[in-house]
């Protein structure tokens, strides 16, 4: 991508907050790499914006958006204002439905400086990826109440799992695995319970596996896996996953490195046919909200990842650096957010780490 352009949606509560030094590591990165990206604001896809309008974003979002390169998101959700079905479901879920983005790929890594709530591991042990199945599977709007307000009330909702969108996200998670130096593969099921779609996971899996015969490949339950993610994470190195287990695991896996506000997360459309979107995996953390006290390294981390996306490895790279370099100096020595330990206020965290770039 040439001089790309970025759609900047903040969103909701914190995401107000750490959006802003997310920009700011990427303007140091432009600055650095002479990359020439450009950005622009936008304020829909938030529960003030439904306040005013009545609706999560305009109509015409899809071609507005379409006119970018790739979206920088920061979190969705204000629960005491509007319920998060209704606030997500009318911008985020959209997104990624809208323009297809079927692979959320998250990385857990344990970084230097942050410690780790899993006794005697340090930076280098933990390093996987959460590969996150992000259109179908049990996110979906089939389904419905009947004989509502009657005693013979029941919900239904379905599962969807389609043979073109299972396939895809074990063909990039497959191929992701043979790009790393262990090759390993590990699948999320739960097809001793779960007995329709979970069985026909696990036998897109066994058929995909037989293409990458380089491809050491296992599968867990997801709640023993859950386990292992707790007891052994140097275990990992690429997991695969349904939406809803994928969303489960990559809240899972950075909580094990010792804090959830550092973890990154890019929604792809891989192949470049509608704009992708990097945001933090955190969400609007309305609880911390106007107190500045917000980590911002999970939205700059995303950051990095959406250069790696556009073209620009290098320049994601410093910008990762740059995360390491400040985290490693420590509380005593680097602004570091009380998430981590220090006292520091979001945007003094955040111009370190622009400064390190
Ligand atoms: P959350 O991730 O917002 O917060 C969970 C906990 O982690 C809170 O105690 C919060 O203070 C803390 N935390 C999160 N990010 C942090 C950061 N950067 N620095 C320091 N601490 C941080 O999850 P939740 O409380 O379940 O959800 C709050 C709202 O966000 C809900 O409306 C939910 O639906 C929404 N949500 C949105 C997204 C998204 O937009 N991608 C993701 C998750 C949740
Ligand atoms: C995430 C979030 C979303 C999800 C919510 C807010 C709908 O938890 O990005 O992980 O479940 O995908
Ligand atoms: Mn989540």
């Amino acid at each position: 991508f040439k001089n790309p352009k970025i759609a900047v949606i903040p969103g909701d509560g914190i995401g107000k907050e750490v959006i802003p030094e997310g920009v700011r590591a990427l303007e140091a990165a432009n600055r650095k790499f002479g990359i020439g990206m450009q950005f622009d604001h936008f304020d829909f896809a938030s529960c003030d914006y439904y306040l005013k309008h009545g609706k999560m974003m305009p109509d015409d979002w899809f071609d507005t958006l379409m006119k970018y390169d790739a979206i920088f998101f920061g979190a969705v959700g204000m629960p005491n204002i509007l319920p998060d079905h209704v606030s997500l479901w009318g911008s985020l879920i959209q997104f990624r439905r809208g323009f297809d983005q079927y692979v959320n790929l998250r990385p857990v890594r344990l970084l230097p400086g942050v410690p780790c709530p899993l006794a005697n591991r340090k930076p280098g042990d933990i390093d996987f990826f959460v590969v996150r199945e992000n259109t179908e599977g049990e996110y979906s709007s089939v389904g419905g109440k009947m004989f509502p307000d009657t005693d013979r009330e029941f919900v239904i909702q379905e599962s969807i799992f389609t043979r073109q969108g299972v396939d895809r996200i074990l063909q990039y998670a497959f191929d992701l695995a043979q790009s790393r130096p262990k090759k390993h593969l590990t699948s999320a099921t739960k097809s001793n319970g779960i007995a329709i779609t979970m069985p026909y996971w696990d036998e897109r899996v066994e058929a995909m596996s037989k293409k990458f015969g380089d491809v050491r490949t296992d599968k867990y339950h997801i709640d023993i896996l859950a386990a292992h993610f707790v007891m052994n994470p140097d275990r990992f190195d690429v997991v695969v996953a349904s939406n809803l287990f994928g969303d489960i695991l990559s809240d899972l896996g950075p909580a094990c490195t010792g804090t959830i506000a550092v973890a990154p997360s890019g929604s792809i459309n891989p192949e470049g046919k509608f704009p992708s979107l990097f945001e933090p995996v955190h969400g609007s953390a309305p609880d911390i909200y106007g107190k500045m006290i917000a980590n911002p390294i999970g939205q700059i981390w995303s950051g990095a990842m959406m250069l790696d996306h556009l073209g620009y490895p290098e320049a994601g790279n410093a910008i990762f650096s740059a995360i390491e370099k400040v985290l490693a100096a420590g509380p005593a020595h680097a602004p570091l957010t009380p998430d981590l330990g220090g006292t520091a206020k979001t945007d003094d965290l955040g111009k370190a780490i622009a400064a390190a770039i």
